[in-house]
């Protein structure tokens, strides 16, 4: 008769918790925050619960209830009223935003902000088109990112975050804020963005999914295709080395091959983003009663952090610091 092996580890909590090789603290999670321009007030995000396009009031006070809930550190995402076609793009929505949370939260709160254009353009892609619509160009968007990411800086973001995928950008933007004196700003690069189908109502919330464009009805020829790890690699290598500080992978449950490849290979601090449709996914599972949402959410970040992930930017971050103390 066999007697306990694996199993004497497993037997009662003390020894589990005592045994466990990963371990989820609140301090590494970063909870995404949308300002919306115009709204009457804030409206929920279909299929993300507790998730809302926030006014410029309502953000202020979800930002102190997330930081009494004992969460910090905010990727922020501003939502113009207006979109323009080719040029002439308005940051100052955003940009009031992050002063204002400035001024009110100060050292209290870190804040990152999403630099891209496709909350911003008629087209909703992500840079700008040629003259026939017919391509996403790169020089001359790489240009306007880094006037975008410039004007967030000097409103007060800690960091911004370029989620565009243009080639270029990430030394485009160092360059340029080290020369402005933002030597501080912090720089997380969207560096492995996948072509994906997670990010359903992300898109909603930030009214920016594609919409014109000859021939260019999506995101394929900027994002990396699922089918091509080597690509992600090289991506965030080629980041890491233009001056990206904290290299992302994105979506995170999908790609946790990506982020494992990635481990130990950089120098920089790697974060997950589990995406909207990703946490869109796992509430659905539990509202058919087929899942555990806590427990479903607890074991998604853990696979996260398993796979090497330092930082995790979840929908549901702002619920870590009460699940985790249980
Ligand atoms: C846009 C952007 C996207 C996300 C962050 N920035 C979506 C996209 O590429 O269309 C995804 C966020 C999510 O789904 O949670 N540059
Ligand atoms: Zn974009």
């Amino acid at each position: 008769m066999a007697g306990l092996g694996l199993r004497r580890l497993r037997q009662d909590a003390h020894v589990r918790a005592l045994t466990r090789e990963v371990r989820l603290h609140p301090e590494q999670f970063i909870q995404p925050l949308f300002v919306v321009e115009g709204l009457a007030g804030r409206e929920p995000v279909p299929g993300l619960h507790g998730v809302f396009r926030e006014t410029a009031r309502s953000l202020i006070t979800q930002v102190e209830a997330d930081l009494s809930a004992g969460i910090s550190c905010f990727l922020l995402f501003g939502v113009p009223a207006h979109k323009s076609g080719q040029q002439g793009f308005d940051w100052r929505h955003t940009v009031e935003a992050i002063r204002a949370l400035c001024a009110h939260f100060g050292q209290r709160i870190w804040l990152a902000v999403d630099v891209c254009l496709c909350a911003h353009t008629s087209h909703g892609h992500c840079g700008l088109l040629d003259e026939h619509g017919e391509h996403v160009v790169n020089a001359d968007s790489v240009s306007v990112l880094v006037e975008q990411a410039l004007a967030f800086a000097a409103a007060g973001a800690d960091c911004v975050a370029p989620s565009d995928m243009m080639d270029g950008r990430i030394g485009a933007i160092r360059a340029a804020l080290d020369e402005r004196g933002f030597e501080r700003t912090v720089l997380m690069s969207y560096a492995a963005k996948f072509h994906s189908a997670f990010y359903g109502p992300f898109r909603l919330a930030a009214d920016s999914a594609p919409t014109s464009g000859v021939g260019l009805r999506d995101r394929a020829s900027y994002q990396v295709d699922p089918a091509r790890p080597r690509d992600a690699l090289a991506s965030a290598r080629r980041d890491a080395a233009e001056g990206a500080d904290i290299v992302m992978v994105k979506p995170g449950l999908p790609y946790l091959d990506i982020i494992a490849g990635l481990t130990g290979t950089l120098a920089q601090p790697l974060a997950a983003y589990q995406t909207s449709g990703e946490q869109a996914a796992l509430e659905l599972l539990a509202e058919a009663g087929l899942a555990e949402l806590d427990r479903a959410q607890l074991e998604s970040w853990t696979a996260l952090a398993r796979a090497g992930a330092d930082i995790i930017i979840s929908y549901a971050a702002r619920r870590a610091p009460a699940l985790l103390a249980r």
